[in-house]
């Protein structure tokens, strides 16, 4: 366009500078008529030139407004700060328009709110911040015999009632105090002059009894602890407790083993557990907060009952799919490549989960809960994966939309290790949008204590 308006414009500078050229052109109506047309040519070619330049305009404008806004963005396109997750982490730095972050919670503690927010166009977070709750481990009145349930990080502690002792408050124990003092009626007078024994029969399990002489009957008491057993009403001998408690009645006297002592006795309790305040009891130590473990580093200690377990989570190897750690308990499927179908149906996340308890445990009890906390489908489906031995003594059954529960339905006798696999599958009208597994490992104690 531009080339032929020049053209035209130098073909009538040549005609009007040369004179000569006027003097050539032999009929003035021929040129009239030449200039017409030259006349109409420019007028087109200049509306049309005008057009372009139009366009041309427009095109600048919109390229200025849209570099313009450009410019603008890098002064606000980041969403603001978001506060810090109390026992858990954000995923994620990046606060401009488009990204996403994502939050966990540490193991014991499960999500409250959003699972990942984006940062929008409005510059404003998706979603609710979220927060981590402590697991509710009383959730589910572990304490038995009126025990009073107090929830811990990742476990729960009973406090019994009186007369009761064990980790669920499941043992009785006896209500008395050993604090007997037996008093004998003797007739023989010799008996009533002793008050000091032969050295030969002295002994910290052996005591003089104390006697007096009233109206011609003598009578003879003895330390508490302490009894006359035989004929010999001058000397007392020990109780022995744990032999006359054994099994008795009201209980035990020891929850694990009892131990005569001169004059009393006395519990003690198997390595990984100590003597509870009241004597009597065992309580497990925790060696995973005392440093009494040696796990490493890259390993989790877990506190059992009478020991501790290191464990340590390596993602799974699945053909079609790769995982990441995304938190010490936590594997998540790296993004499936589109149309992949085999990657997209294995499962979206591994979650790992470790219990302790008691041998013995009374069934059925729901040990373990599975929920969805941003349900994107119509249908959620909770079953059980594992082999023969889980079967034996898990079920998983529903305990309300959009939560599955890990039942015992047998009690199991340690010590012993239990594996179960519970899997949530996400579906929205019947296409199964996500798997997701959790595994559960359960480690049974060789004591009910
Ligand atoms: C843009 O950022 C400034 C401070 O950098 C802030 O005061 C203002 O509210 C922001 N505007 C919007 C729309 O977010
Ligand atoms: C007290 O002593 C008598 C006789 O020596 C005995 O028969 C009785 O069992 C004792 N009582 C206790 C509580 O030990
Ligand atoms: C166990 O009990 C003993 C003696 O009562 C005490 O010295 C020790 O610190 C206790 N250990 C733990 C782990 O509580
Ligand atoms: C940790 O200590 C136990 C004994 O308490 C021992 O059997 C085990 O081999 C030790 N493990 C490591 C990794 O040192
Ligand atoms: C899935 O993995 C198997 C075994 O590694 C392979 O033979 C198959 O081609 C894979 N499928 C897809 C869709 O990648
Ligand atoms: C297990 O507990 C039940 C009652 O809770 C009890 O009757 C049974 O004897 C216990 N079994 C073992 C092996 O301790």
């Amino acid at each position: 366009m531009f080339a032929s308006a020049v053209t035209v414009l130098c073909f009538l500078g040549f005609c009007s500078l040369h004179p000569s050229f006027g003097q050539d052109c032999t009929n003035r109506q021929d040129i009239q008529g030449s200039l017409k047309q030259v006349q109409k040519l420019l007028s087109a070619h200049e509306a049309s030139y005008l057009q372009s330049l139009r366009n041309l305009k427009k095109k600048i404008n919109l390229l200025q407004s849209s570099t313009g806004k450009q410019a603008s963005k890098p002064t606000n396109s980041t969403c603001p700060k978001l506060d810090t997750l109390t026992n858990g982490r954000k995923l994620g730095k990046s606060h401009s328009v488009g990204h996403e972050v994502h939050f966990l919670c540490e193991p014991g503690y499960e999500l409250v709110g959003s699972e990942s927010r984006v940062c929008q166009e409005s510059l404003t977070w998706s979603g609710q911040q979220p927060s981590c709750r402590d697991i509710n481990e009383c959730a589910s009145s572990p304490c038995l015999n009126g025990g009073t349930c107090v929830d811990e990080v990742n476990q729960f502690s009973c406090i019994c009632a009186k007369g009761w002792a064990g980790v669920t408050c499941q043992s009785p124990l006896p209500t008395f105090f050993v604090t007997m003092t037996n008093t004998s009626a003797a007739t023989s007078p010799d008996a009533a002059a002793a008050t000091t024994l032969p050295a030969a029969t002295a002994g910290p399990f052996v005591r003089p009894s104390r006697c007096s002489t009233v109206q011609g009957t003598t009578h003879c008491t003895c330390e508490p602890g302490y009894t006359i057993s035989g004929r010999d009403s001058s000397i007392c001998t020990d109780i022995d407790e744990c032999e006359l408690f054994h099994d008795g009645q009201a209980g035990r006297l020891c929850l694990h083993t009892c131990v005569n002592t001169a004059g009393g006795y006395r519990c003690t309790c198997p390595a990984g557990y100590n003597v509870t305040r009241d004597g009597r009891s065992c309580k497990d130590i925790d060696e995973c907060a005392t440093r009494q473990n040696n796990c490493t580093r890259d390993q989790t200690c877990i506190n059992t009952y009478g020991g501790f377990q290191c464990v340590r989570v390596d993602c799974p190897k699945i053909p079609n799919a790769t995982y990441v750690k995304t938190s010490p308990m936590r594997c998540e499927r790296n993004p499936c490549p589109v149309d992949n179908k085999a990657c997209s149906q294995t499962p979206n996340s591994f979650s790992y989960h470790y219990l302790a308890v008691v041998s013995n445990l009374s069934a059925p009890r729901v040990m373990f809960r599975v929920s969805a906390l941003r349900p994107i489908g119509d249908t959620l489906r909770f079953s059980m994966l594992g082999g023969k031995q889980a079967r034996r003594h898990f079920t998983v059954q529903r305990s309300d939309r959009l939560t599955g529960q890990l039942m015992l339905v047998s009690p199991v006798q340690g010590p012993a290790t239990l594996e179960a696999e519970v899997e949530m599958s996400e579906l929205e009208r019947r296409v199964q949008l996500g798997r997701y597994i959790t595994k559960v490992t359960m480690f049974v104690s060789q004591y009910e204590f």
